[in-house]
């Protein structure tokens, strides 16, 4: 699909100044966890299901730095990238970024930077409910505090003068989403600039807004206790960054010939007998960058027993595991894997198999190869057993 196709846009507002978080440089900019704020809620976007227009409201200055960030984030998925210049508002910055919209765009969705951990099964629901209803969606939660109404102020001498039935409020977030054309005319129909959201503008000309579910996670990081929070939540109690998984695949050889080994084909060796491909490197890979992340093993990847993965390669599978260490938030930084067998013999094909696998991983797989003496199952023939590690890192910085 190319840019001009999408038909969903998000334009991410990044271009405020981050006064209350108090750091030299403008919130966006700020970096979590080795990412700045703005890659980490764009590249929440490369893992929707279907490319989108990405359009980023930027600093004044700042707009091709904060387009090649979003590029980056976006990685090689399909979307379509621009940075526009943000205004004094983020009303005004909404407005820019409205103008810039491809003609193909029918929806549109308007997302803090500063909301960055927003996941993507929200962004998702918002795109969904918009297309489903025709109307716009904001996700939101419920109100815990009693809020109360006062007369005053707060710091001298006010004093409550109601509570206020909490029933009924919703505490908002982003993403938003609108059909285009009624958003695009709300905001030239708004008489001030003083709405902090975009519900705010499009019920103001009458339209009508749904709610549905937000999440924990969607907070706005406005604080220094917000980016604490936020870096509470990526690293975990223990705050480690980087994790290291190892695990073992072992197969029995078949009757027949046909070796799927490693992600090369090896016509004239005995095959390994296996529910998919028999690929025990790209199986044991795939485990140890599971149990690296903590998302378990290849068993529980939903469908790997599906008759549909009967012989399925061993390719599908490790671009899936991937898939969702993205989803939870980790990149693979390296993986390791040693063939234990007699056959087939390895060294000549190795740098081979280390492109093909580098290429599914997305990171460096290196292999070795040995055998064990004429021990074992291995050693005597009846089969491959593979032990891989995968280290694994929370979204590390990309090297460009
Ligand atoms: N925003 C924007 N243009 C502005 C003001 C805000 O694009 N003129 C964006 C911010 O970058 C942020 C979102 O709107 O992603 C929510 O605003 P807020 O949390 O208030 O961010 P800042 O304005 O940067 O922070 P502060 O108010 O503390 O200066
Ligand atoms: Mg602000």
């Amino acid at each position: 699909m190319s840019p001009a196709e999408c038909t969903v846009a998000v334009i991410v507002v990044a271009a405020g100044s981050g006064v209350r978080l108090g750091q030299q440089r403008p919130k966006a900019f700020v970096e979590l966890v080795g990412l700045t704020l703005l890659e980490r809620a764009v590249s929440t976007l490369a893992l929707l299901s279907e490319p989108v227009q990405v359009v980023v409201a930027a600093p004044s200055g700042h707009e091709q730095f904060a387009r090649d960030i979003a590029d980056r984030a976006l990685g090689s998925s399909a979307n379509a990238v621009s940075a526009v210049t943000g205004g004094v508002t983020r009303h005004e910055s909404v407005l820019a970024a409205l103008a810039a919209l491809e003609p193909g765009v029918t929806t549109v969705l308007v997302h803090d930077a500063a909301r960055c951990l927003t996941p993507v099964e929200v962004v998702e629901r918002v795109i969904a409910d918009v297309r489903e209803s025709g109307q716009g969606v904001v996700p939101g939660l419920p109100v815990t505090d009693t809020i109360k109404v006062i007369s005053g102020s707060l710091n001298s001498g006010g004093t409550v003068t109601s509570t206020v039935d909490r029933s009924s409020l919703l505490a908002v977030q982003t993403p938003q989403g609108f059909p285009r054309r009624d958003l695009e005319s709300a905001y030239q129909a708004a008489r001030t600039a003083d709405y902090t959201d975009d519900a705010g503008v499009f019920t103001g000309a009458g339209f009508i807004v749904r709610t549905c579910a937000g999440d924990e996670r969607s907070f706005k990081i406005t604080t220094p206790a917000d980016l604490a929070r936020a870096q509470g939540l990526l690293l975990g109690v223990d705050g480690a960054r980087v994790r290291v998984g190892m695990a073992t695949d072992t197969h029995a050889f078949a009757e027949n010939t046909g070796l799927r080994l490693a992600g090369l084909d090896w016509p004239d060796e005995r095959a390994l007998a296996g529910h998919s491909d028999g690929d025990a490197v790209a199986h044991a890979i795939v485990d140890a960058l599971l149990v690296a992340a903590g998302l378990g093993d290849i068993g529980g990847m939903v469908g790997v027993d599906d008759p549909q993965y009967a012989g399925a390669s061993g390719e599908v599978f490790v671009r899936e595991a991937v898939r969702r260490l993205a989803e939870a938030g980790f990149t693979p930084v390296n993986v390791t894997a040693q063939i234990v067998g007699n056959r087939p013999r390895f060294a000549g094909r190795r740098d081979k198999a280390e492109r093909v696998l580098s290429s599914w991983v997305g990171a460096p797989v290196t292999l070795s190869a040995t055998t064990t003496d004429g021990l074992g199952l291995t050693g005597e023939g009846r089969g491959i057993s593979v032990v891989a590690t995968a280290l694994v890192e929370l979204f590390a910085p990309t090297s460009n």
